[in-house]
């Protein structure tokens, strides 16, 4: 039996051999605040600062003009966001790190500041009645137009140049943001879907979509390097509900997915409170584990003692951290070492510049 910690233990993960079994989750910062909605070599510092992760997968990236839905997030649709990603990739391949990078597109959860004053885009014209960050603060969110079969379609092929432009960037993948209330969320759920064509009304026309996505991208991508993310239990965030049907939809993507021969899955634990909450599924790594044959992530709130526990139960083979690794670059150094975790400071998740970005202190005493 190996004395190294479950975490610490390298992995393959379909062709790629990962050095640790510690993700670094996605998570959006608001620094592209550029014209050009570019990464740059402020990005690169602190994705380079985190490469002693298994993997990275960066903040979401719009796949397109009309995906953003907050301010100052870097896109994957023009030259300049390529150039500026391959600064990102460059760092962590230095260091022998790997790195995937989130394409996002967020529906109905943008605003007409985004959308040169026109509504977002999303499954059926419902209003989340949520809050959105704009340029101006946070506004209420719209009304969104829905998408008809050409704006689907063209959506499908955004996702694909993306995927074509991540590849040119140098990432060694992709993660398919479908997940937390965003636009394949909406797609998948009743509550933000009522349309009655193909893709509406049954479990399998609300998962099309994401299929449809993936079979695009699997002709610019090898399969084996696309990732995807869920979170089934997300419940009464962005408009998105849990009802009856819920978990249903995602038992069927789930093993869907399994069939297909993707990086990994990636889940969350439900982000908040379900206890009481008819039909969640408390239990997601235990719930879907026996249903996806593949790699399988676990992300929300797990710490060392949680992720180690969770992989020797093996109800997962990744863990994914977030606000972890915002504030403790080093994190598997100090996982290795059981050191003082530095505490993330929620101020600056979203501001501008180097502060709370890159100045986060590595060990000193190794
Ligand atoms: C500042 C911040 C930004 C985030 N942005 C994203 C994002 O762009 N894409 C995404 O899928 N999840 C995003 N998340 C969710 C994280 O990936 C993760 O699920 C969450 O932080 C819970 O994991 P943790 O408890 O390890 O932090 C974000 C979370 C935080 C704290």
């Amino acid at each position: 039996m190996s004395k190294v910690q479950p975490l610490l233990r390298e992995i393959m993960m379909g062709d790629l051999l990962l050095k640790n079994r510690l993700v670094m989750a996605p998570m959006t910062r608001s620094r592209a605040n550029n014209p050009e909605f570019r990464s740059t070599e402020l990005q690169a510092k602190h994705y380079g600062q985190r490469s002693s992760a298994g993997l990275i997968i960066t903040c979401g990236s719009q796949v397109s003009k009309n995906a953003v839905g907050y301010i100052n997030t870097p896109g994957i649709y023009s030259e300049e966001q390529v150039d500026g990603w391959k600064l990102v990739t460059d760092a962590v391949h230095q260091k022998e790190g790997k790195i995937f990078i989130q394409l996002w597109h967020v529906g109905r959860m943008s605003h007409p500041d985004f959308q040169n004053g026109k509504p977002p885009l999303a499954p059926s014209a419902i209003n989340p009645k949520s809050k959105t960050f704009t340029h101006e603060g946070f506004q209420d969110t719209v009304t969104p137009r829905a998408m008809t079969i050409d704006d689907i379609k063209q959506t499908i092929q955004d996702f694909k140049n993306a995927a074509s432009n991540a590849m040119k960037a140098g990432f060694d993948g992709v993660e398919i943001h479908s997940s937390n209330g965003y636009l394949f969320h909406q797609f998948f759920t009743r509550c933000s879907n009522n349309r009655t064509d193909e893709y509406g009304g049954s479990i399998e026309n609300r998962a099309r979509f994401l299929f449809e996505v993936i079979d695009a991208i699997k002709g610019v991508i090898p399969e084996n390097r696309i990732g995807a993310r869920l979170n089934p239990s997300f419940h009464d965030i962005f408009g998105i509900t849990v009802d009856e049907e819920t978990i249903p939809t995602f038992e069927y993507i789930v093993e869907k997915l399994s069939s297909y021969n993707l990086a990994y899955l990636h889940l969350s634990e439900p982000f908040n409170d379900v206890t009481n909450v008819p039909f969640a599924e408390l239990k997601i790594a235990e719930h879907f584990r026996p249903k996806y044959k593949g790699c399988l992530m676990i992300n929300n709130k797990f710490n060392q003692e949680r992720g180690n526990t969770v992989l020797q139960e093996n109800l997962a083979d990744l863990v994914a951290f977030g606000r972890l690794f915002i504030s403790n670059p080093d994190l598997p150094k100090r996982f290795e070492l059981n050191s003082d975790i530095t505490r993330y400071d929620k101020k600056t998740f979203y501001t501008p510049g180097e502060k709370g970005y890159t100045d986060y202190p590595f060990l000193t005493k190794l």
